[in-house]
Formats: C-alpha cells, structure tokens, sequence
C-alpha cells in the first residue's frame, strides 16, 4: 500500500537522500540494497514500488504473467505528455497495432542490411572525418555528444527515411535536441517524486519544472510535425521505413503519428548513444579487451580491408561479446517499471499489492553474484564465449532489451549500428580518456543512461591502413 510517510531505513534514506553520502548514483544505491536482500527484491514503501534483481520474478512479470504487469495507468500519467499514445506508452490493443506495425519494419532479416547501409554511410561520410580533422587538432571531445548525434542521424533516416545532419560539431545542438533532453529528463523525475500530487499540482498552475516541460514538449512537437510534413512531402508510396508504413496505414490522426515519431526517436536515439558511450568507456580502461577486438576483426574481416556488410558484422564473436559484456554492467535502460492489475505474489515469495509499481533492474542484475558469480563486476567478455562462438545468456537474467511479450525490437538493428562503429573507431584511432581511469561513472536522471560529464577524449590517429 502506498503511504505518504514512513519510518523505515529504507524509505527514510530516500526522502532525506541521505544514499548520497555513499553511493554516486541511486542506482548504485539500489544495488547495494538488492545484493543485500536474502530474495533480491526490495519494496520502497513511500513510493509503493516493489523493485526486483531476480530473474524468476523478470520471467513471471515479462512472460508468465504478462496480463497482470501493464505499463498501467500511472505509467501512462507520467509519461503521456511528453509520449503520448506511442508505444512505450500504452497497454492493449493501441499498442498490440503498433508493435505489429514495428515487427513487419523491424523482424524483416533484409532491414538489418539496410540498417547496415545507413550506418555506413553515416560512419564514413561523417563521423570519421569528424575524428580526422579532431586527432589533427589534438583536443578533447565529448564522444557521448557526438554518439548522440549520430544515432539521431542514423534513427532518423532509418525510421523515417530523413536525415537532419546532426553529425556535425560545428552546429551548435538543435532546439529539438536540447528539448528532447530536457522532456526526458523531467518526466523521468516525475517518476522518482514521493507524490505525483507534487508535479500534478505544478503542472496545473504551469510553474517550475512543469513549466519548462511543457515548453520542451512544444518544441520536440514541433520537429515531429515537421518530420511528418516532410515524409508527405516526398511522397512514400514506396518508401520502406517505418514512418511511411504507419502512414499508409490509415492513420488519419495526426498527434497519433507524431507520438509514433517520438517513441521511435526515443528508441533508437538515446539507447544506442548510451550503449556506445559505455563500451568505449569500459574499452578505453581495458587494453586487453581492445587488442583482442582488433586481432578478432583482422582475422575475420583482413588487416586492410572494411567491414563489407551485415553478415560479416555477424562473425565478430568476441565483439559482440564485448558489446553484451558493457550492457550488463551499464544497460542504456537502467530500470523499468509495470503496475500490479490484481494482488498477486512473487516467485520469490514477495506480496505484490494491486496498484502497486513493479520495477525489474538490470542495473543491479548485471551485479549480482547469484546471477554473474564472484567476478560479477569485472568487464570480462569471455564469459560470453563458449567454445570460441557468442553464447546468448536467458534473457530474463540479462533484460537489457526487456524480454518476453514486450521485447524490444530493435536489438538486432542496435548490435549493428554498435558494431559498425566500434570497429571503424578503434581500427582508425586510438581513443585517450580526459578523465582519471578510475573517476566513477554518475548519471543524470532521464528515461536512459547519460553521463553527467560526457566522454571526453583524446582522439590520435593509428598508423594502420584503415
Ligand atoms: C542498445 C540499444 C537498445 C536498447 C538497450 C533497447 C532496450 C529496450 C527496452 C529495455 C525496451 C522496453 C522498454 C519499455 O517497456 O518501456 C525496448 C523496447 C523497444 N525498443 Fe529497444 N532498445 C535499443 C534500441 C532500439 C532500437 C535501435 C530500436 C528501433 C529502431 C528499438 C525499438 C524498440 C521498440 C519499438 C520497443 C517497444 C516494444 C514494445 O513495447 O512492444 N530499440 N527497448
């Protein structure tokens, strides 16, 4: 049951946010208190949030007992201004249309080669000129800004079939982006306040943070409006990406489309730039992993050649070990949360009140010995490699794309993008750290993981043909 005070330790430490003290980030926080709970499940009694590290209890929510964990109602409260009726946003039949809309884009084998292409000609029209002319210069520069703008890129013009050039550092960051930032970031504090009376009662008089909301949400409007006009401009009779698909579906409702346009760019954009920031983060600290990347990608692609396409990008084993290896200590989605429908329990034994938020963590997952073993915090890409080919962990022990019923779709085209890039940067340059080796990652609240600081690097050129 949700109560507005509590004197427990646990409740009390949040309201004070006293786990500053210790711990970098709340995640770190919950993590703590998940290796410390005999079930790996935790209950948050200010909040009513029953938050779990263990993977029956992923399993019962995601896939047993779908029907009973919706996104639900609350979910929808905190999110529906900013993503309104799109995909990450609703339960039923509004959702089951447009996850059968994605999959038809998104589970067809031959959209991995296209998804492939764009990446391509993102990486070498853009992005490695971009490093080309930064190692000349010899400064530092945020790679978690520059990772951000290329997927922006990339899932614009694979979504939506457009390209808005974010890739180019000389712009400074569009309107658009700083305001789909900032959208992300407050209704994910929306989220984590002890009361929703709180942002309710701002929002109503259209002050604060609700203020600035609002106004965030009118500019990213903007730019899904435009998106819109544009793909009925050049026509998409026949166009494959996704946006011309729900167009020529009958939707005549414009805000329905312009919600699609969010969720999507929420999606692909922010996932993929978080995935990439934390593999160069953990590879830049660990040489070896690196040298083994590079001795895997000679052998498989040849010491002067490139990547020649998408089924090649699929014999990189180790890589795709490494890139797996960085999600489970740094998922781009930290945590996620569903509501209880009816009284239910737990695998594990938990109560779970109808109403009540349920959060899975793959944060914490990704730290739990019973799940990893002793050495579940060492970046160790071997422990995904059984008899020298990649070997794919229950997924419910490893929900980094979520799992079961709801799944994300985009993993295959994410794994690509991931791994078209690491190769063509780590082949070509050698990515310095500006930061101490062993300065702690801190995060900024948001609906995906952002490095407070950014990625500051150093980029050097590497005596190698490519
Ligand atoms: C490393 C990159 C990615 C990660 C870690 C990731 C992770 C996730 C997670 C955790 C969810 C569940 C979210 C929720 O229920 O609220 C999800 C859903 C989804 N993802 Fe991804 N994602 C990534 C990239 C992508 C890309 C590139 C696309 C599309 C181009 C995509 C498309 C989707 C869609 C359509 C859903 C909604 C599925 C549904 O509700 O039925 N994802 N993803």
């Amino acid at each position: 049951m949700r109560v507005w005070y509590c004197n427990c330790e646990i409740c009390q430490t949040y309201i004070q946010s006293s786990w500053t003290l210790q711990f970098p980030n709340l995640c770190d926080w919950y993590t703590h208190l998940l290796q410390n709970s005999p079930t790996q499940t935790i209950h948050f009694h200010v909040l009513n949030n029953t938050i779990t590290a263990n993977p029956d209890n992923v399993e019962y929510i995601l896939k047993t007992r779908f029907d009973n964990y919706p996104k639900g109602k609350p979910f929808s409260a905190i999110l529906g201004d900013f993503l309104g009726r799109g995909i990450f946003n609703v339960d039923g039949d509004l959702w089951r249309f447009q996850r059968k809309m994605a999959n038809l884009e998104l589970g067809h084998v031959a959209i991995r080669a296209y998804g492939f292409d764009v990446v391509s000609h993102e990486i070498h029209r853009r992005l490695i000129p971009l490093m080309e002319s930064v190692s000349q210069k010899n400064e530092v520069i945020d790679l978690q800004d520059v990772f951000r703008r290329l997927s922006f890129d990339t899932v614009c013009r694979f979504s939506f079939g457009l390209d808005p050039k974010c890739l180019e550092l000389s712009k400074p960051l569009s309107k658009f982006t700083i305001s789909f930032d900032l959208a992300s970031k407050i209704s994910a504090e929306r989220a984590m306040a002890a009361s929703p009376l709180i942002w309710k009662i701002k929002r109503l008089l259209n002050i604060g943070s609700e203020k600035k909301l609002r106004q965030a949400i009118q500019n990213v409007d903007i730019l899904a409006e435009e998106v819109i006009k544009q793909r009925r401009k050049f026509g998409f009779s026949d166009k494959k990406d996704l946006l011309s698909r729900f167009m020529t579906s009958n939707i005549s409702d414009e805000i329905f489309l312009r919600d699609i346009v969010i969720s999507f760019l929420l999606a692909g954009r922010d996932t993929v730039a978080s995935a990439l920031t934390s593999f160069f983060w953990l590879v830049a600290r660990h040489p070896d992993v690196e040298a083994a990347i590079l001795n895997e990608a000679d052998t498989i692609i040849g010491a002067k050649n490139g990547l020649t396409g998408y089924e090649q990008t699929r014999e990189l084993h180790y890589l795709h070990a490494a890139i797996h290896e960085s999600m489970r200590l740094y998922p781009p989605v930290q945590f996620d949360s569903k509501f209880c429908l009816n009284d239910d329990v737990l695998p594990d034994g938990s109560f779970v009140k109808k109403g009540t938020r349920v959060t899975y963590h793959p944060y914490a997952m990704g730290r739990m010995e019973e799940i990893w073993g002793s050495d579940c915090l060492d970046f160790k890409p071997e422990r995904w490699i059984k008899d020298g080919v990649f070997y794919n962990e229950n997924p419910f022990k490893y929900p980094v794309f979520q799992a079961g019923v709801r799944v994300c779709l985009g993993r295959e085209m994410a794994i690509v993008e991931v791994k078209s890039v690491a190769i063509s940067l780590l082949r070509r340059f050698r990515v310095e750290l500006a930061v101490p080796r062993d300065a702690s990652a801190r995060f900024s609240p948001g609906l995906t993981a952002t490095y407070r600081d950014g990625l500051r690097v150093l980029i050097r050129n590497k005596p190698r043909p490519n």
